[in-house]
């Protein structure tokens, strides 16, 4: 049996995106099929698009998603119809070696669904990140669906199933902040933004924001930064060091990815700091410095991979910080669109003027 639904697909490189029917299977052993109720639109999803993940096209576009499970293939114990879950992509293995030695946020061999959805003509889509959430209902492993609190709005833990959960993670995982320290951020995206709320929550004493966009350091005030430096006026990493008394921050992250802003970052952390990139640089950057300068300076040069999450283990606790008004996640929501409006959407992306926008479906 399948069932035939309406889906957001990549067809050919660089082309609008096309609104069509997908046939999704029955799920099989172990898969799980979910009734998306929300899925923010990530740059991830325009990257695929422009063909800079893959070449398997079509893809299934959408990936940050919450939704209900609507059914449960055999062998499924994890979730069962009903349940109110967020979508990972980190459905780790328990097996491979990373998992083994006790490091499953590297895991080489994460769980997707094994079958396939496909377009009416037989043609098999590639899932954006193992999911494709920009459509009714996906089909998805068990491991990839994570149970949290009902009374969560879904458009707002939706964006924990990737950027915000990042941003989160690089300074609560990766970058380990903890009460007393100080924290630069720079990029106020909602990656940043993310950060910043992290970084906030677990008490961090200071936290600089930086941005080339008066609008964006505004809005990372309101998610928690004590202070603000505008990158297009003066030197980001001056302007950091006489916030901290001349030192720098213990911790820096860069939501960015450019060669700048990684520099920037490297130079404006504390003797012993740590540096996360959690911006994705593009494949043909190049960092060029004196190698003397990362002896001397000591500390830790980190990337964060989705914040370094563990899906079961922080989806519950972040919803439940948001329900507790401890975290905002729905501030991140700058607006609610529906499955049509996806290319608008990536338009918005550029302009400056959005966070993130959601696709809310029901
Ligand atoms: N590591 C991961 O697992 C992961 C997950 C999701 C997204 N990301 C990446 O995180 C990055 C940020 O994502 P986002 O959704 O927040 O993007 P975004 O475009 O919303 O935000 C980027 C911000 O950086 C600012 N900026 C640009 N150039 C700057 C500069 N030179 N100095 C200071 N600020 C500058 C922009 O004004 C903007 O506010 C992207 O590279 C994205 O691909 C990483
Ligand atoms: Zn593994
Ligand atoms: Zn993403």
């Amino acid at each position: 049996m399948t069932q035939t639904v309406r889906g957001v697909v990549s067809k050919k490189r660089g082309e609008p995106v096309q609104l069509v029917d997908v046939v999704v299977p029955d799920p099989g052993p172990g898969e799980v099929i979910v009734e998306i109720s929300g899925c923010g639109v990530c740059h991830t999803d325009l990257t695929y698009r422009d063909g800079g993940i893959s070449a398997a096209y079509p893809f299934l576009l959408g990936h940050e998603a919450a939704g209900v499970v609507e059914s449960v293939g055999t062998g499924v114990t994890a979730v069962e119809p009903g349940d109110f879950v967020v979508l990972n992509w980190r459905a780790v293995c328990g097996q491979c070696r990373a998992c083994r030695r006790g490091r499953p946020q590297y895991c080489f061999d994460t769980h997707n669904a094994a079958q396939a959805m496909t377009l009416t003509d037989g043609t098999e889509l590639t899932p954006a990140l193992g999911i494709g959430a920009f459509i009714d209902k996906t089909l998805v492993h068990q491991g990839q669906c994570t149970k949290v609190d009902p009374a969560a709005d879904p458009a707002a833990v939706a964006l924990l199933g990737c950027g915000v959960m990042a941003g989160l993670g690089a300074s609560i995982n990766t970058g380990a902040v903890n009460r007393d320290d100080t924290v630069a951020v720079i990029g106020c995206g909602g990656v940043g933004d993310a950060a910043i709320a992290g970084a906030r929550l677990v008490g961090a004493r200071k936290i600089i924001a930086v941005d080339t966009d008066d609008a964006k350091l505004d809005w990372a005030t309101d998610f928690g930064a004590t202070h603000t430096v505008n990158a297009r006026r003066g030197n980001v990493v001056e302007a950091i060091r006489d916030l901290t008394d001349g030192f720098g921050a213990d911790v820096v992250i860069d939501a960015v990815g450019r060669p700048e802003t990684w520099t920037q970052a490297f130079y404006a952390r504390d003797l012993g700091g740590t540096v996360v990139l959690v911006g994705v640089p593009t494949p043909d950057v190049r960092i060029d410095m004196p190698l003397v300068d990362f002896f001397s300076r000591g500390g830790a040069l980190k990337s964060s991979w989705y914040g370094d999450c563990l899906p079961e283990r922080d989806f519950p606790t972040m919803v439940m910080l948001y329900l507790q008004g401890r975290l905002p996640l729905d501030r991140f929501v700058s607006e609610r669109i529906g499955l049509e409006d996806i290319e608008n959407a990536f338009a918005k992306m550029h302009s400056g003027r959005v966070l993130r926008s959601v696709v809310v479906l029901k």
